[in-house]
């Protein structure tokens, strides 16, 4: 099964980049910025992914980035995010970054953009991978950061197809970011939205009502509301599951209780993608293999997995031929 799932063709829809960020290079980057990283080692920092809840995950996710700092670090981190997602059979990768982590601490938007976006560039002529970019707004900080955040991308509009909204979900729901999704729709964004990860029900009907989010990052609380899972079916809004992701910030105790097949079988547009790989133990093709293994799920729920991530991105349909 592992040889079927890693020539399967994939698409990862729910990826961090400031979550790919391996410990060899966050040390690297700080040896080279001359900067501390709270860990004497890689082991040690290894070690440290252990996590009580997605704020024990967050805090240590925002304090390792922080040596990521000039373009080329932006670059680095990046190209080396896709060499694995190629190696992995991900055809088309769309990515979250989360710009205010950056300029709260004087990083020029355009210092972030451009060196994500220039190892995007390489990643489709060198690796022949696709991608896509989506900003992310940090719920934990005010909506007029938000506002504010969404301005200064205006500049760099070109290199980024989407919004999102992540960090700390619980007290932080979706309503209180109704007008920078409003703004970002009306420049004609694509709008995402982590919501029933940590957060209630609610916080994914709040998200499709207010926000008007395309697709729902995480989603899997819907399973606590028959009624929104009947219309989260009906209308086949995507949902990108992250099961390691989950298990690890102990949304679920173990893989076999998570409700990924009951979501399957519930007629939910489900895909599979890794979060934030290092911190949780995996890229996607551990993911499926992590799922695989606990559901027994055969070839084909892998494959209609695999095409729920094409069928769910944010590709034309022409794009979506050439890749499949
Ligand atoms: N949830 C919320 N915020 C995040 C996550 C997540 O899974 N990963 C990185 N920031
Ligand atoms: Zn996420």
């Amino acid at each position: 099964m592992d040889e079927f799932i890693a020539r399967l063709p994939k698409a990862e829809l729910h990826l961090h980049i400031e979550g790919t960020l391996e410990p060899e290079l966050a040390f690297q980057l700080a040896d080279k910025n001359r900067m501390k990283l709270p860990f004497t080692s890689v082991e040690e920092m290894r070690a440290a992914f252990n996590f009580s809840d997605l704020q024990s995950f967050l805090d240590l996710y925002y304090a390792s980035v922080s040596v990521v700092c000039s373009e080329e670090d932006f670059y680095e981190l990046t190209l080396t995010y896709l060499k694995k997602a190629a190696s992995q059979n991900v055809k088309h990768a769309e990515i979250f970054f989360d710009p205010q982590t950056h300029t709260a601490r004087d990083i020029p938007m355009g210092t972030i953009v451009h060196g994500i976006s220039a190892a995007l560039k390489d990643g489709q002529s060198q690796l022949g991978i696709s991608s896509k970019l989506i900003l992310s707004f940090l719920r934990h900080l005010s909506a007029e950061s938000a506002m504010e955040t969404l301005e200064q991308a205006a500049p760099f509009r070109d290199h980024f197809i989407g919004v999102g909204l992540d960090s700390s979900e619980l007290g932080h729901p979706p309503s209180q970011f109704v007008k920078v999704f409003d703004a970002a729709r009306q420049q004609g964004y694509h709008v995402v939205c982590h919501a029933g990860e940590e957060g209630p029900p609610e916080y994914i009907t709040e998200a499709l009502d207010l926000l008007h989010a395309e697709r729902i990052d995480h989603g899997v609380r819907c399973m606590e509301d028959p009624e929104l899972v009947k219309r989260l079916a009906a209308e086949q809004i995507p949902l990108t599951v992250c099961p390691l992701s989950n298990v690890r910030l102990r949304v679920f105790k173990t893989m076999k209780e998570h409700t990924l097949k009951q979501m399957m079988d519930a007629g939910l547009l489900v895909t599979v993608n890794s979060d934030d790989p290092p911190y949780f133990g995996g890229y996607v093709n551990e993911n499926f293999a992590a799922i695989q293994d606990a559901f027994d799920l055969s070839q084909n729920d892998l494959i209609k997995l695999a095409r729920n991530s094409f069928e769910a991105s944010f590709l034309t349909d022409k794009e979506k031929q050439t890749l499949i």
